[in-house]
Parts: C-alpha cells; structure tokens; sequence
C-alpha cells in the first residue's frame, strides 16, 4: 500500500467520524460510535493492519497518521460525552420544582429500643453494686441449658420451657440460666455477675409472652452467702430502678436449680402498695425468678457446696418494662412501627 492511499483512508475515517458524531444525541448512541471507530474489530483497528502493506521507510510517517487520528477521535469523544452530561443535568434542574415555603423535613434523633434502654439501664444498676457483665451463647446444648441446671432427662420441670431444637441436643436458650454453669465452671468464687441476653420458648404470642424476649440472670457465689445477703441485694437493686423505697416480699415457687426458689415481688411504683391499673388493684409487682443455687449446681461446676453458696435471680425485660412504661402488648416491641418506637426517646 502507498504511503498516499494511507493518508487517504485516515481522511476518509475523519471525515466519515465527524459526520456521524454530529448525529449523536444519547449516551447510547455515543456507546455504538466509540465501538464503531474504536473497538477491536472498529474502523481505526482495520486501518493499523493495513499497515503491514505499506513499505518499510513509510510506516513510520503513516503510524503517526494513524495515532492523530485516535487522539483526535478519543478527544472528540470525551468532549460529546460532556456536553451530554450537561445537557442531562440541565434537563433534570428544568424538570425540579422547588417549593421554598415548604417546612423542613423534621429529623428524628436515633434513640435506643426500649427494651435494650431497660436491659442497659439494669446492667447499669447492677455493676454500680460490684457485678461484672457476662455474656453467654444463645444457641446452648440440652447440657448448658438444663441437665447441668439440675432438669434431669424426662425430668417433668422441662416442660415449663417450651423449647426450640435445632437438633436432638442442641436448642436455643430458653433462659439465661446456662450463664451461672459457663462462669462457675470457668471461674474461681468468690464470682457476682449478669448475663444480659435474648431467650427462645415455643409459646403461643399473646400479649404477656412472645417466642422471644429478654432477660437478666445474676448470681453471687462466695463463703457462706445468705438468702439475706440475697434480700439485701434485690432490695438496693429495686430501689435503685423504680428511684423509690419499696418493700420486697418473696413467694415459694419452683426452679429446679435453686433451692429454696422464690418469685419476688416489691410494692407498685405507682400507687406504693395501695392497688391500681399497673398491679392490677393488688399493689404488688411480679419481678423475678430466684433462690440459694442447688448444691446439686455447684458439685456439676466443681464447687464444694458444704464450702460455697449463692444465690440467683433472673428477671424478664419486656414484662418489666411493660409495668414501668405502660405498654400492654409485648408484641409492639417488635413490630418497628415508629409510632410506637418514638414514644421512648434516649
Ligand atoms: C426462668 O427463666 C428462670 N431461669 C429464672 C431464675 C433464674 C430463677 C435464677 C431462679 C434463679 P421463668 O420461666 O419464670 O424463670 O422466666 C423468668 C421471666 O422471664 C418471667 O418472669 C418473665 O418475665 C420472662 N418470660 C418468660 N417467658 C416469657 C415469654 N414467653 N415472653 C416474655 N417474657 C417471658
């Protein structure tokens, strides 16, 4: 091929280029002549095999022809896709109508969910009083969460527990109770701690119980700890959260891992005893789960119970902050609808 008839071509693919680029109105558009000109198997890529056929002495001068005429073509190119841009732009600013009077859109400041407010707010009270915070798996083993808490196998006391099973012996926790094994079998007394966390049952909902919910276990364990070193602590401990004196009284109740167990219940925050909406007329409020732990317990971890004793509680978090916020379904928790949620700021 003669040095000429290169010039030629590459005038032939400006002039052709420069037509066609005056046609393009889209990014699409501009997408199809990049590839005509410029691709791989493109008009510019034809041109440099042609290269091959053009004598030795002119390949460099018909190389440099070539190379002008990419740049000026990628130039090209570059300044279409600007003027596209800011016509776009253009086009987007003429179709916003901005209506300055309109108020302002009204921020609403993150705050915390009220159960976790509550669930903070007790850990708080309690690390106040000298415990220390554990935290303990949610997917336990049938040996974590019972047999080692003293519920023999077929024992009927699992049958207060609804239980979730992932297999035969693995579950979720149906409370946080497997904390008082992990620690007293890992650490030394004397050990005061509490274990926030989520718990699982298989219950039907209704507005007291829900498949999930919160609790927090503590324990104390030592020398010659006493159910009155027990009263003592709860008591500080609700006076603390409901900001008043209250008085505390203990039921009878049952827990395969303490003995004795007790419900707890201390005079309504509200009417101090007198009976109201909030204790349901009785002036009493249900607060915990509790007792002296098993000796049974303490053998299982490796603590000598004729030497070591303790006590420990576990408390439920919604139900609790049902009574102190008013809320009567525990299910509002947990349907993020922001009405609801808006109404506990931090
Ligand atoms: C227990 O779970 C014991 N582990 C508590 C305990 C700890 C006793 C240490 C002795 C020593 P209980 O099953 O009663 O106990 O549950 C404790 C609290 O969890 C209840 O009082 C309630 O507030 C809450 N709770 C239990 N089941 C549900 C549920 N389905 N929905 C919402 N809250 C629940």
């Amino acid at each position: 091929m003669k040095r000429d008839s290169m010039k030629e071509a590459a005038k032939e693919i400006q002039n052709q280029f420069s037509a066609e680029i005056q046609q393009v109105k889209t990014s699409s558009d501009l997408e199809a002549i990049k590839i005509k000109f410029l691709g791989k198997k493109g008009l510019l890529q034809s041109l440099m095999g042609k290269l091959r056929d053009v004598a030795p002495e002119d390949k460099p001068q018909a190389g440099k022809w070539i190379n002008e005429l990419k740049v000026a073509i990628e130039q090209a190119l570059l300044s279409k896709e600007c003027e596209l841009i800011e016509a776009a732009e253009k086009e987007q600013i003429k179709s916003e109508k901005i209506d300055v009077s309109l108020p302002a859109r009204r921020r609403t400041p993150a705050s915390k969910h009220p159960v976790y407010a509550k669930l903070d707010e007790i850990v708080d009270i309690f690390v106040s009083m000298g415990f220390s915070v554990f935290t303990s798996p949610e997917i336990e083993t049938d040996y974590y969460n019972f047999e080692a808490l003293n519920f023999p196998a077929d024992h009927p006391a699992r049958d207060m527990q609804d239980t979730f099973y992932i297999e035969p012996n693995v579950l979720l926790r149906t409370h946080t109770s497997p904390a008082q094994i992990r620690v007293l079998q890992t650490m030394k007394p004397p050990i005061r701690i509490v274990c926030p966390g989520r718990c699982y049952r298989n219950e039907t909902v209704s507005s007291r119980s829900h498949v999930f919910f919160h609790q927090v276990e503590g324990f104390y364990v030592a020398e010659s700890v006493s159910f009155q070193d027990f009263f003592a602590t709860i008591s500080e401990f609700l006076k603390k959260l409901f900001q008043k004196e209250v008085k505390v009284r203990v039921r009878p109740s049952y827990f395969p891992f303490v003995e004795p167990g007790v419900e707890v219940d201390c005079t309504c925050f509200l009417c101090e005893g007198k009976g109201c909406s909030v204790c349901k007329r009785s002036g009493w409020l249900e607060v915990m789960g509790a007792g002296m732990i098993h000796p049974h317990v303490l053998a299982n971890c490796g603590h000598d119970p004729e030497v070591y004793s303790g006590f420990a509680f576990g408390m439920g978090i919604e139900r609790l902050t049902m009574v102190q916020e008013g809320v009567s379904d525990i299910r509002t928790f947990f349907e993020n609808d922001m009405r609801f949620l808006r109404q506990f700021p931090s």
